[in-house]
């Protein structure tokens, strides 16, 4: 019998805009591309983005319903992998766009934050109950109580961050004062990388062992800048659409290490 792996995936960023919702997703197909059954959760509740691809499946109740303890997580999930032709299955979980929710959530309290990750901390049952490889959570960038729940949340934290300066010093901060207090081991994810010249594969080693001891955690790749993936953005999935674009053989390389973490 195939092993489950069963583990929470969280996404997170110090500063907007690195990439996560699009990781996030396309991660989420090339798992159930090859079989792997997964859930993807929007729990960005400042800027929901998964609504705008799954614009059709939006449920009665969000992600902000169930954190709310209005229903289950059941509820929420929508099994995506019929439409798509997957070979595993992807449930969608998505977040409520509208702005009086967006608004709702910014004022929560702390006492409420406590409640809602023990909220994400239940879902661990969920992995078993629906038979999950993976739950991936996009968040919001930054510090927030939900984004830090989330990470606390997860078995693999992956914090992605572009090569940028202020980026790279604000992660080593950001892994230095929040996930080490977490007792977080951290996996970085470089995206956006812009190279003079193409690398060889002990260039790209060399790139990746001088971030990791930058940020004295483990780089678990490094996707560079493509003008295309820029332009296209939230129209299609690359993981679907155009799947020997390099951004998509980039992130089957990640996919297979998260596959191989312990
Ligand atoms: N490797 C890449 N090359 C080019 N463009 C990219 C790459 N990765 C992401 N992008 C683009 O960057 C933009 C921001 O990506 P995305 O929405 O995934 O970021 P995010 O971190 O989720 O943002 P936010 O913090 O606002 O939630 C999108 O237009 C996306 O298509
Ligand atoms: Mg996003």
């Amino acid at each position: 019998m195939k092993v489950k792996r069963e583990k929470v995936i969280s996404i997170n960023s110090l500063r907007g805009g690195t990439g996560k919702s699009l990781i996030a997703i396309n991660l989420a197909f090339l798992f159930a591309k090859k079989g792997l059954n997964v859930s993807i959760l929007d729990l960005d509740f400042r800027a929901p983005t998964l609504y705008t691809l799954f614009e059709g499946e939006l449920q009665e109740y969000t992600t902000n319903d169930f954190l709310n303890n209005k229903c289950s997580i059941e509820d929420v999930l929508v099994d995506v992998s019929g439409k798509y032709k997957l070979k595993g299955r992807l449930f969608v979980g998505l977040a409520d766009p509208s702005l009086e929710a967006i608004h709702d959530m910014i004022n929560k309290d702390s006492k409420w934050e406590m409640r809602a990750l023990q909220r994400l901390l239940s879902l661990k049952s969920t992995i078993r109950s629906l038979g999950l490889d993976y739950i991936i959570y996009d968040t919001s960038p930054g510090i927030l109580y939900s984004s830090i729940n989330a990470a606390a949340s997860s078995d693999i934290p992956i914090l992605v961050s572009t090569v940028d300066n202020a980026d790279i010093a604000g992660t080593r901060r950001m892994i230095k004062e929040i996930y080490s207090a977490l007792e977080k081991k951290v996996f970085v994810l470089l995206n956006k990388f812009v190279s003079r010249e193409p690398l060889s594969e002990s260039g790209w080693n060399v790139i990746i062992r001088r971030f990791e001891n930058t940020l004295k955690s483990r780089v678990i790749g490094i996707i560079p800048c493509f003008c295309d993936v820029l332009e296209v953005g939230y129209q299609y999935i690359f993981a679907l659409n155009r799947p020997e674009h390099p951004f998509v053989k980039n992130l089957e390389a990640v996919a297979e290490r998260i596959n191989s973490i312990k």
